[in-house]
């Protein structure tokens, strides 16, 4: 019954890749019509890291809810597996402990709550968070609540992630703990990953491939291979060189 990550990851197929094709969304609002997305498109082939950078108000956010299926295109096509959607806001449960906000997608599922519990508990020590098992949020730290809310996404055990600016609000050393991390996560749980991000450099040090998109309506302006060997330094010639890049391609003067 209980789909935690299997200890063994199972191996992705084809059907865990995601496919967005000419994707158009817009909303009314009151003060009228407003654009997200126009004619947006990205592909992640099963066990890819794409990472995608833009301005803020480009449609990131709204890219990611398509590829969950939270929201329908206007027009063209959103093809994904299964997708879990790490939310740009922590949305943990003020009144959960650490281990019970980590399992809630289990419990959602209707797992048992000693069941999901046996489930998140080797996550959270395998991520450093043991000693914090029965601490609620309001007690923790940013980025233990990051940990915490990427467990969550991780543990709903779909072989599809969304993480929107999941480091976001870290200091400088807490990103990069964290930046590793993830990239030690995946190794061993493979996922399919859409990972928007504000940071160029995150972007080239997390990223099999870097979208950049265009201020809002957004779509993809380029496209950047980043076929460097992991664990990756960020004062390494060829990432700098990939960072000016993509930091050209969104108009930053680099
Ligand atoms: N439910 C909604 N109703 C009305 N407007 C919306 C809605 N969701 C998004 N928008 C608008 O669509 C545009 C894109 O929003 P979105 O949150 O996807 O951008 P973003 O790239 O994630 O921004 P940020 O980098 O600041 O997180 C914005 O102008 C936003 O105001
Ligand atoms: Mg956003």
């Amino acid at each position: 019954m209980i789909e935690a990550p299997a200890k063994e990851p199972r191996e992705l197929n084809g059907e865990d890749s995601v496919r967005v094709e000419l994707v158009s969304r817009a909303f009314q609002t009151r003060r009228g019509r407003v654009d997200a997305l126009a004619g947006m498109s990205l592909h992640a082939a099963p066990r890819e890291v794409v990472a995608v950078v833009g301005p803020s108000g480009c449609g990131k956010t709204t890219l990611l809810e398509l590829i969950c299926g939270l929201q329908p295109p206007d027009s063209g096509r959103v093809q994904a597996g299964p997708a879990a959607l790490m939310p740009q806001r922590d949305l943990l449960l003020p009144w959960l402990s650490a281990i019970d906000n980590a399992g809630l997608a289990l419990r959602a599922r209707g797992v048992p709550r000693e069941q999901a519990r046996k489930a998140a508990a080797p996550w959270l020590e395998r991520f450093g968070l043991a000693p914090f098992v029965h601490t609620r949020p309001a007690e923790l730290s940013g980025g233990m609540r990051q940990r915490v809310s990427f467990l969550r996404t991780l543990l709903a055990g779909k072989p599809v992630l969304a993480l929107d600016e999941p480091f976001a609000a870290l200091d400088a050393i807490t990103r990069q703990e964290m930046q590793g991390w993830l990239g030690h996560v995946l190794e061993s749980e493979p996922r399919t990953v859409i990972l928007v991000t504000h940071d160029v450099e995150e972007a080239v040090i997390l990223g099999d491939r870097v979208i950049v998109m265009s201020p809002r309506p957004g779509h993809a302006v380029r496209e950047i291979e980043v076929p460097l060997a992991r664990p990756r330094k960020r004062t390494d010639p060829a990432v700098v060189e990939l960072r000016e890049e993509a930091l050209t391609a969104l108009g930053v003067q680099a």
